[in-house]
């Protein structure tokens, strides 16, 4: 709310002063229209409390409290990195509120918002269920919150019956769709089961096929750089960088006995020999990402995924994963195994009809358990076709990052994975309402 005074104030000083700023301010306050956005305000229980608790999970071995610097993106990986930093992608629910209050188009009126965030860091409450003392009461979640949007000024919710309230959930949506039936529960949390908040549009990395209200949006990468010239200057040392190695593994499993892709994967790997295919010298690496090691250190994967020409993004405990948008940061064309990975998901922000133009797929059957062999595939396709590719990688990158918040006004015209997630919520929320309104 005191962005949207102070924005007031800026413009009555503006059209007093300078009538052409004024007419130009005129211009983007009419480009509000169905994209007004009113931020619930919520208890500290629901959001800022759950990060002063950072210490109390034994989650990344010790606490998650330096991942919560920056409004989320963590500390810097060196004092004077502009761009770069340790983040981890179970934070975005604070990145996201951070950015939000920077949204041009807040409503202070929920009457008059074309939707309402809730900004609730909900896998950072899901914690006590996932791996604290309430493990057996995880159909609990969300309860709270229900209770709270229904009897604090309850006309909120009860407006459009909750079609266009939208929230960020950090976490695949598997890990908060437990049936509320399972007793005791085997994993996760119920909040996507209950029928208190089936009309809400849950932001998540990786949704289920089915429920209409879930959309993955993408991970958050290491990078987030403030403004324009550190954006194309990235830009250019990912087009310029020299690709010396075909294809490239960061991250970890594959080890078991069991035929799975990833294990499949490691052994094509490990049997391939130096290349004499011009201009790489090596046709696959592997870095080793066991137990973590790569998660808050960007250097270990990003240095040799600038060097790869492929990187493979095979589905682990789930089809996501987050190096899907570190391989497109760095320029290293994404090969996936299954369309769950990406093409299903992140429907938002990868156009369908261009998915196979910066992307190649093997479907993993054919690798695990027929005679398919991935360097054969990706050493048929041509250099000219990989060159394309690589640049279409490199053109929609822009798409998948998250820039920092207070950006420059120059970098803030780029649309990026933010502003695209919640463009098309607004769309979506109004699809929503129109249809139950016409029920
Ligand atoms: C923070 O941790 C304390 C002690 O474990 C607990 O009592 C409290 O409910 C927690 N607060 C939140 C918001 O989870
Ligand atoms: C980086 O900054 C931290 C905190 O300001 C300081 O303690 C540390 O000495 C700095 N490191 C270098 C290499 O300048
Ligand atoms: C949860 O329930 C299971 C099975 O009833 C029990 O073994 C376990 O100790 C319970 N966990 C906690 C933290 O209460
Ligand atoms: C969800 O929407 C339906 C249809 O508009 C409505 O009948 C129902 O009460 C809503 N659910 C909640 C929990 O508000
Ligand atoms: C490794 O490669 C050689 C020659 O290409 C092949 O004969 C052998 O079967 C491969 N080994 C494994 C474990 O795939």
């Amino acid at each position: 709310m005191a962005a949207t005074s102070a924005f007031y104030v800026l413009f009555l000083i503006a059209a007093t002063f300078f009538p052409s700023t004024a007419s130009l301010l005129q211009i983007q306050q009419a480009d509000c229209t169905g994209r007004r956005i009113y931020i619930r305000q919520l208890p500290p229980r629901f959001n800022t409390d759950l990060l002063a608790n950072c210490s109390a999970y034994p989650l990344f071995t010790e606490s998650f409290c330096p991942y919560t610097a920056n409004h989320g993106l963590g500390l810097k990986t060196h004092n004077r990195s502009q761009s770069w930093y340790r983040t981890d992608h179970l934070l975005l629910e604070l990145l996201f509120h951070r950015r939000m209050l920077e949204y041009p188009c807040l409503s202070s009126d929920p009457s008059a918002a074309d939707a309402i965030f809730l900004p609730y860091y909900s896998a950072l409450d899901a914690l006590k269920y996932l791996y604290g003392p309430e493990v057996n009461s995880s159909y609990n979640h969300g309860l709270d919150l229900h209770s709270f949007l229904r009897s604090d000024q309850p006309h909120i919710w009860s407006r459009r019956s909750g079609h266009d309230h939208f929230l960020v959930m950090a976490r695949p949506a598997w890990d908060f769709s437990q049936p509320l039936s399972n007793d005791p529960p085997i994993w996760g949390t119920s909040f996507l089961e209950l029928p208190e908040f089936l009309n809400v549009t849950a932001l998540t990395f990786e949704s289920r096929p089915w429920p209409w209200q879930e959309q993955a949006i993408p991970y958050p990468t290491s990078f987030h750089p403030p403004n324009l010239p550190l954006l194309d200057a990235w830009v250019r040392r990912v087009s310029s960088s020299k690709r010396t190695v075909l294809s490239l593994f960061a991250g970890g499993g594959g080890i078991s006995a069991s035929p799975n892709i990833r294990r499949s994967i490691r052994i094509e790997c490990e049997n391939t020999s130096s290349s004499d295919l011009h201009p790489y010298s090596k046709l696959c690496e592997v870095v080793d990402c066991s137990n973590g090691v790569c998660e808050h250190d960007p250097i270990r994967y990003m240095k040799p995924m600038l060097q790869s020409a492929f990187c493979f993004q095979p589905p682990g405990d789930t089809p996501t994963r987050r190096s899907t948008f570190d391989s497109i940061l760095a320029g290293c064309i994404p090969v996936f195994f299954e369309d769950q990975s990406a093409r299903s998901q992140y429907t938002w922000h990868f156009p369908e009809e261009e998915f196979g133009a910066f992307s190649v797929f093997i479907p993993k059957e054919n690798v695990v358990y027929g005679e398919l062999k991935i360097m054969d595939v990706l050493m048929a396709i041509p250099s000219w076709k990989v060159r394309k590719m690589r640049q279409k990688v490199v053109e929609i990158m822009p798409r998948i990052i998250y820039r920092s918040h207070r950006s420059s006004p120059g970098l803030k015209s780029k649309k990026d994975a933010l502003d695209i997630a919640v463009e098309m919520t607004l769309k979506r929320i109004k699809a929503r309402v129109e249809e139950v309104s016409a029920e």
